[in-house]
């Protein structure tokens, strides 16, 4: 697989990527267009992130496409991005399969028409045995909702005490490792209830970029300001093994 040249090929790039996709609105504000229209870009900007992960040999690629919050926008842009996902869901899974990348949705789903639920499920459910790739996306997801869905799992299941890793393992995300690398694009610092448990030793990367602007070259500085980490969960530099040391 082609690797960018920019970045160094002897470092493992991360397995799996968080994005915010942050922006959208100021994105079509700042060229006078209705805000909405920025969420229309914005699509097409995370198909051609997709490709380059790929491309760059990252394995999974979550994104955050609307927060249990966001249901207080306007109703015009809630719709909009309802229909819009509805749109994507009919159009665009047929491609990814086509393509052996593997759909998987994380949030709540009461929430949503029966129309959108159905063509969720029934695009996980096509494309579940797909190997090269798995985009995850999470809508009416919160991290802090994830966590109380995990805990009520045990506690239905009579748990009487519980482990990190029971709520590891009934959580949105169990089946794929940690992220390595959260990515924030749109200029804000923060975390907007995204994956609070999953994010307690994943490396952030903030680029004032917005969304409908972030492209290949975006991607591969966030790699490469990755690949300059010194991951040390807890441990001090020397006891590293030297070719994970950055000093
Ligand atoms: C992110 O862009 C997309 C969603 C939250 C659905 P925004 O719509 O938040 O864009 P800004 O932050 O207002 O520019
Ligand atoms: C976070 O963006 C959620 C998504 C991108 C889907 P927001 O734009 O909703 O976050 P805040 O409100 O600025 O924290
Ligand atoms: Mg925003």
């Amino acid at each position: 697989m082609k690797k960018a040249s920019s970045m160094d090929e002897t470092i493992a790039v991360p397995s799996h990527i968080a994005i915010i996709m942050d922006g959208n609105g100021r994105w079509a504000k700042r060229k006078i267009m209705p805000r909405v229209m920025g969420h229309k870009k914005g699509l097409e900007v995370l198909e051609n992130t997709v490709k380059d992960c790929i491309d760059l040999g990252v394995k999974n690629l979550t994104v955050f496409a609307f927060s249990t919050e966001n249901w207080k926008r306007p109703k015009i842009e809630v719709d909009f991005l309802m229909n819009l996902f509805l749109r994507s869901l009919e159009y665009k899974i047929q491609q990814l399969h086509k393509n052996n990348i593997r759909f998987r949705f994380i949030g709540k789903t009461d929430r949503f028409s029966d129309e959108i639920v159905a063509k969720i499920r029934k695009g996980e459910d096509l494309t579940k045995n797909n190997t090269l790739f798995t985009i995850t996306v999470a809508a009416d997801y919160g991290g802090r909702w994830d966590i109380v869905n995990a805990v009520n799992h045990l506690i239905q299941n009579g748990y009487q005490e519980i482990t990190e890793n029971d709520i590891q393992s009934h959580l949105a995300l169990h089946d794929l490792p940690e992220p390595e690398l959260y990515i924030r694009t749109g200029g804000e610092i923060r975390i907007s209830n995204f994956l609070l448990w999953q994010m307690a030793y994943t490396e952030f990367y903030f680029t004032d970029t917005l969304w409908p602007d972030f492209n290949k070259e975006q991607l591969i500085l966030a790699l490469e300001s990755f690949q300059n980490r010194e991951r040390r969960f807890g441990r001090t530099s020397e006891q590293l093994p030297i070719h994970e040391r950055r000093e």
